[in-house]
């Protein structure tokens, strides 16, 4: 194990009083999740709110429920997204088709997007990508005419706004992750915001059948928020980057998670969440066009409004190249600068994926 201070990345902070206290959920029913989608209703004027153990689970059931009322089976989403959707897809039994991305907006190739809705298309995943905010009006103008649902996946922009409007509330249906290194955590977590009145009646039926998670689940949820608490400082977050079978920052493909509905435990956690997902997210702003100024970068937000404000989950960085990539990941692992390379490959080249999806060039 190599020693060596180690600049973390940006976590959501957890209040000591709240992690503390969450035990208590283990006695309080469901006191913390009902206030919980309350608080979640008012702020996103949501129809509904549905709880659940992590974005992945999120987003399955929402596919599970989309497809219980419909004979359509394929998913467009970005062929350079997070492996998880994916996995998602697969786990639902449907069918993924990618569409390329734009490499100066992370959004869809909207030319290519037109080409490939019609009306076996069950939904479009709207992407937030590193809290960027996508162009939902555009997919949903696209998809209105063929019937197909548009899925907002704000896993990484809770918080951000695309001018008068919050990330999450622009799409038919919506999901928040709530996952480690999120801009709002509860160790894992989902959120799903439904937004008319049938959606939510798939919904819940597909959530009835969502099991309780077993209290083992919980307890250790709770003693890894516990312990990321400690070692997200910079002069102890070595550690866990020294130890190479807890994975950190690696994107995997694997459909074996469990789904099951957010526990007590987490929803504890998560009090006060409105005002601390401002209030980290002001601080991302700040340091991200800091950041920017001092790389001489343009501003991701002046490409939608004066008021549109990325969640910046990330700052990334488009590099000339693989190697200029790779070149610049090693010198910063050598100095502990905490830049780390995103995605390795687009969706297509998941091996898991190599029988299920038709290769296609996606050069964006
Ligand atoms: C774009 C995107 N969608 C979905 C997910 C799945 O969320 P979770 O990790 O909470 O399962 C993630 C997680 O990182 C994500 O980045």
């Amino acid at each position: 194990m190599k020693i060596q201070r180690t600049l973390p990345p940006t976590a959501a902070p957890i209040p000591l009083k709240h992690l503390l206290r969450a035990p208590i959920g283990l006695f309080s029913g469901v006191k913390y999740r009902d206030q919980l989608k309350e608080d979640l209703k008012d702020r996103f004027s949501a129809h509904a709110v549905f709880l659940l153990s992590s974005g992945k689970a999120a987003l399955t059931l929402i596919l599970k429920a989309l497809a219980a009322g419909s004979r359509r089976r394929r998913v467009v989403i970005p062929a350079y997204t997070c492996f998880s959707v994916p996995s998602a897809i697969v786990k639902a039994g449907l069918e993924v088709v990618l569409c390329d991305v734009d490499p100066e907006t992370l959004d869809f190739k909207f030319d290519e997007l037109e080409s490939l809705v019609d009306d076996d298309v069950l939904c479009v995943l709207s992407t937030h990508l590193f809290g960027l905010t996508a162009d939902v009006a555009r997919t949903k103008g696209l998809c209105g005419d063929h019937g197909i649902v548009v899925v907002e996946d704000a896993a990484q922009a809770m918080g951000a706004q695309s001018g008068l409007d919050q990330a999450g509330t622009m799409g038919d249906v919506a999901f928040f992750s709530l996952g480690r290194g999120k801009n709002l955590t509860s160790g894992t977590g989902g959120i799903i915001l439904s937004f008319s009145s049938a959606i939510t009646e798939l919904m819940e039926t597909e959530y009835r059948q969502v099991p309780e998670p077993p209290v083992r689940d919980t307890i250790f949820n709770w003693i890894e928020t516990a312990l990321m608490k400690v070692f997200i400082h910079p002069g102890l977050y070595w550690f866990p980057t020294g130890l190479p079978f807890l994975g950190l920052g690696e994107t995997k493909f694997y459909t074996d998670f469990p789904i099951f509905r957010m526990d007590e435990l987490r929803a504890c956690l998560l009090q006060d969440w409105s005002d601390r997902l401002d209030q980290t997210n002001r601080a991302r702003r700040a340091t991200a066009h800091r950041l920017m100024e001092d790389l001489g970068l343009g501003r991701w937000d002046v490409r939608t409004s004066a008021i549109s404000e990325s969640a910046y989950l990330r700052l990334p960085l488009l590099m000339r190249d693989r190697s200029a990539k790779e070149s610049a990941c090693k010198r910063s692992r050598e100095v502990g600068a905490g830049i780390s390379p995103n995605y390795p490959t687009t969706v297509q080249n998941i091996p898991q994926l190599a029988d299920r999806i038709a290769v296609r060039p996606v050069p964006g």
